[in-house]
């Protein structure tokens, strides 16, 4: 059957099955497009299922019924500035959005930060007031947060907030800013409820929609891309979740990307950055939505993040490597925030409120098993994965399968975590993380796997 684009569905990748009707299963006809990973089920007969299908592939080859690309957003930081020694130029950028500074910090990353010095000069030779409102200590909390609101100072007027980080320290900064505008608490138990009331899926569903203090991202790390994106996440110990406060109005208004600040980072924070970001490069390219124009920006970013982090682990102070990481890293947030994510970064949220696991080592745990279980319909995006890697061009089973291997030899080398068992996972507790896996990650993962499914897939791991 021809769609409007004049070519056959065999063309564009149907998988038809091995008897050319689809496959059958349980009374229902699947049929599955190995370009962009649609899947049509139906319990009516082949030329309906085929139909439906037609109407997916359309809309996911980001097309409508005549051809004409189908409108899309793109979110992204309106000023970016990339390059060593850039933190100097906080200072200039922030003279654009006010005349006070209000700095968030990481708990002991700002001391032993190689820019400092150069940041702090860059405000002093712009005029610019500056102090301490908070600092960020772990994945950020309802309750930090709702202490951090209730003791900043009251007078907001020209006030930019900064935040010099982590991911953490970013997430940190951005949600204050935008909780600095949206909520005004008498006490520290409203501020907590107002911040619930704000949060994806847990309260009343409250919008952010004041804009936020002006908000500069300055990662010092290489891997959350945290600096790219609309949303902050936020756990809740209390009640055991973490959950997104999001907005298009708190991506941040500049982000300052300068390699050389991650020359501080030990090797554990290295490895577990590095291989969040590297998670993300997939996950965001071959999820559900796999928008063109992030897409294309993973095809620059992967190869010389999967070079770049070995050197790195290597030696801290590889310049090349750290270039390439931390420009991986923001293209990975701009790539998840504006396309998805997928299975692994949907298990890791829950594995990191049922045992406190690190984001990014629960990343690398579950990357394997994310690959495994894609491997198949996402073949053709991993095979093209694999070729920008160099080496034999493999087709598309064969280099799916070398780049899984090579994703698994990498976190070998960064030794982390490979058993679920290794962050102190009861057995008796995979099935409460599988039900807690759900949000915007787990829908946005190629294969819809069920729950005994998902239960199957973390005990082959645990
Ligand atoms: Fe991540």
């Amino acid at each position: 059957m021809a769609n409007s684009l004049g070519r056959t569905f065999r063309d564009i990748g149907l998988n038809e099955g091995n008897n050319g009707k689809g496959i059958r299963l349980q009374g229902k006809i699947s049929l599955a497009c190995k370009v962009c990973h649609v899947r049509a089920v139906s319990t009516r007969n082949y030329q309906t299922t085929l139909l439906f299908l037609k109407v997916f592939v359309m809309k996911a080859l980001h097309q409508d019924s005549e051809g004409v690309r189908r409108s899309y957003d793109l979110t992204v930081p309106p000023i970016v500035r990339f390059g060593s020694g850039r933190i100097a130029e906080v200072g200039s950028i922030a003279t654009v959005l006010g005349n006070r500074i209000w700095l968030v910090l990481g708990k002991h990353s700002f001391a032993t930060c190689v820019g400092r010095e150069s940041l702090l000069d860059g405000f002093h030779q712009h005029g610019l007031e500056f102090q301490e409102v908070a600092h960020s200590c772990g994945e950020p909390t309802v309750q930090q947060l709702a202490k951090a609101v209730r003791s900043l100072p009251l007078d907001r007027e020209n006030v930019v907030v900064v935040a010099v980080g982590g991911g953490s320290t970013i997430d940190f900064g951005k949600a204050l800013s935008a909780l600095a505008t949206n909520i005004d608490p008498d006490t520290d138990e409203s501020a907590e409820e107002m911040i619930l009331d704000r949060l994806e899926g847990v309260g009343r569903g409250i919008p952010i929609d004041t804009p936020p203090l002006p908000f500069v991202a300055v990662p010092t790390t290489a891997g959350t891309g945290a600096e790219a994106t609309r949303n902050a996440v936020l756990s809740c110990p209390k009640r055991r979740f973490k959950k997104s406060l999001r907005s298009t109005l708190m991506v941040p208004r500049a982000v300052v990307l300068d390699p050389s600040l991650i020359g501080s980072c030990n090797r554990n924070v290295i490895a577990a950055s590095g291989i969040d970001c590297l998670t993300q490069l997939i996950e965001s390219f071959i999820c559900r939505s796999r928008w063109s124009v992030p897409r294309a920006l993973v095809l620059d970013a992967f190869p010389d993040a999967m070079t770049a982090l070995p050197s790195l682990l290597k030696n801290p102070l590889d310049k090349a490597a750290q270039s390439s990481l931390v420009h991986a890293a923001f293209i990975s947030g701009v790539s998840l925030g504006n396309s998805g994510l997928g299975l692994a970064h949907g298990v890791a949220a829950a594995i990191g409120v049922e045992c406190g696991a690190s984001h990014g080592l629960a990343c690398a745990a579950l990357l394997p098993v994310a690959l495994r279980v894609n491997q198949k319909i996402a073949e053709n995006d991993l095979a093209r994965l694999n070729q920008l890697l160099g080496g034999e061009v493999l087709p598309a089973p064969d280099g799916a399968q070398q780049l899984v291997e090579r994703v698994i030899e990498l976190c070998r080398f960064a030794g982390t975590p490979t058993r679920l068992s290794e962050f102190g996972l009861k057995r008796n507790r995979i099935p409460w993380v599988a039900e807690h896996s759900g949000g915007n990650s787990m829908r946005g993962n190629p294969v819809q796997l069920s729950l005994t499914e998902l239960v199957q897939q973390l005990e082959s791991i645990f």
